[in-house]
């Protein structure tokens, strides 16, 4: 297999697809992370000669071109941080775009504009995704894959159109997927994974997965309270998956029968009300008020969880412990993002959410052995699922 290093790429028009999907809020971007974690490929390529023609998506506009959505502030970001003009035409298709990038010289950079205001870019239609991919192709010589957030992703920029030139991974890219081997394949005990965030539907495939695999499973977030009712808890107004209830009680069984130490709370930090001044109380997880919803773990919970995460020499950790966004509801998630801090063997915390996440509440990502730009894209692959965008690239 190629690896960048090795690519002939110069005096060539690279298409380099990326992952530039960063937090905005009213058009100022809240973290660059994705943006610097882009970097290395993009200089590597131009100090082999290369053009580049940068694609990327940006929220999900559903093929509509939705200006909150334009990539425009990435583009002015990205060239502060490369110190060099960034063209940027506000199209993603179409003559204006052709003509720009036939016109490239090597060291020159054409950003696309979201790539997803095209609804050809994530068609369930192969043939509609394959002719995007097709239009896409005539803009470049070669293709460079390193939008890891992206590549559990069966769209056009992503799966179909490397097929289509000479193409290999960049350098973010290889890295995550190094490191999630590290998780996958034997990785070092005890192995200990943290998640957290919203719904349990959305991780239900990792958990099935990890239990098998891991020796602590420790469990915070919004999608706890799912647990607790199914143990029979009063959960109050918290969120739940009441369709959930079931296969979360044969989650519970079958962690029992694998041998692996499910961790969940024993207190809860409560309030009336899902906003940032709402009053927090903290009660045991055996008795949440009836009207009242659990936005954070408690002290107790989060120092036993720290204690877990510290014994191991593995952890992975995706989705906050509770609404770090509110200053009363953060601290679970910060004692969790320190306990990652002291791990002696692997730490790595995936997700875009998650790197955002920590990053907010003041930790610098030296801190941790690894953030992963891809939320949605490491947990599939620790679910063991092949990934469009990997598979497209060889890997
Ligand atoms: C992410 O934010 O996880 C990636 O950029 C993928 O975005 P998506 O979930 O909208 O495909």
């Amino acid at each position: 297999m190629s690896d960048l290093a090795h690519f002939d790429v110069a005096g060539k028009r690279v298409f380099l697809r990326c992952d530039l999907n960063v937090p905005l809020k009213d058009g100022v971007i809240k973290d660059d992370g994705r943006i610097k974690a882009s970097l290395p490929t993009i200089q590597a390529l131009l100090e082999k000669g290369a053009s580049l023609i940068i694609a990327a998506h940006l929220g999900r506009p559903k093929g509509e071109a939705k200006p909150e959505l334009s990539l425009a502030p990435v583009a002015k970001r990205l060239g502060e941080l490369l110190g060099k003009e960034i063209i940027f035409l506000g199209a993603v298709v179409g003559d204006v775009v052709s003509n720009a990038a036939a016109a490239l010289k090597p060291g020159q950079i054409l950003l696309l504009e979201n790539i997803r205001f095209s609804g050809a870019e994530t068609s369930k239609e192969e043939s509609e995704r394959a002719e995007f991919a097709a239009e896409l192709a005539k803009l470049a010589d070669a293709y460079v894959g390193d939008g890891f957030g992206a590549v559990h992703r069966k769209h056009a920029s992503v799966f179909d159109l490397p097929k289509l030139l000479p193409h290999v991974a960049g350098t973010l890219v290889a890295a995550e997927v190094e490191v999630l081997k590290k998780l996958t394949q034997n990785p070092e005990r005890p192995y200990g994974v943290v998640l957290g965030g919203a719904k349990v539907s959305d991780k239900l495939g990792v958990i099935e997965n990890l239990l098998g695999k891991v020796d602590v499973l420790a469990i915070g977030g919004g999608m706890v309270f799912t647990f607790l009712k199914a143990q029979g808890k009063e959960i109050g107004t918290s969120l739940v998956e009441n369709e959930m209830l079931d296969v979360v009680k044969s989650l519970i069984e079958s962690s029992k029968k694998n041998g692996v130490k499910l961790v969940l709370p024993t207190d809860i930090v409560v309030a009336p009300s899902f906003s940032a001044d709402a009053t927090p109380t903290l009660v045991s997880a055996d008795a949440i008020p009836v009207d009242q919803m659990g936005l954070d773990i408690g002290p107790e919970s989060a120092k036993a969880f720290a204690i877990e995460i510290e014994k191991c020499k593995t952890v992975f950790w995706n989705g906050p412990m509770g609404v770090f966004e509110f200053a009363n509801f953060a601290a679970g998630t910060k004692t969790v993002a320190t306990a990652l801090t002291k791990v002696s063997g692997i730490s790595v915390v995936g997700g875009g959410d998650s790197a955002a996440a920590v990053r907010a509440l003041g930790f610098a990502d030296s801190e941790f052995g690894y953030i992963s730009t891809g939320g949605g894209a490491s947990l599939e692959y620790l679910e063991g699922k092949e990934l469009p965008g990997l598979q497209a690239l060889g890997l």
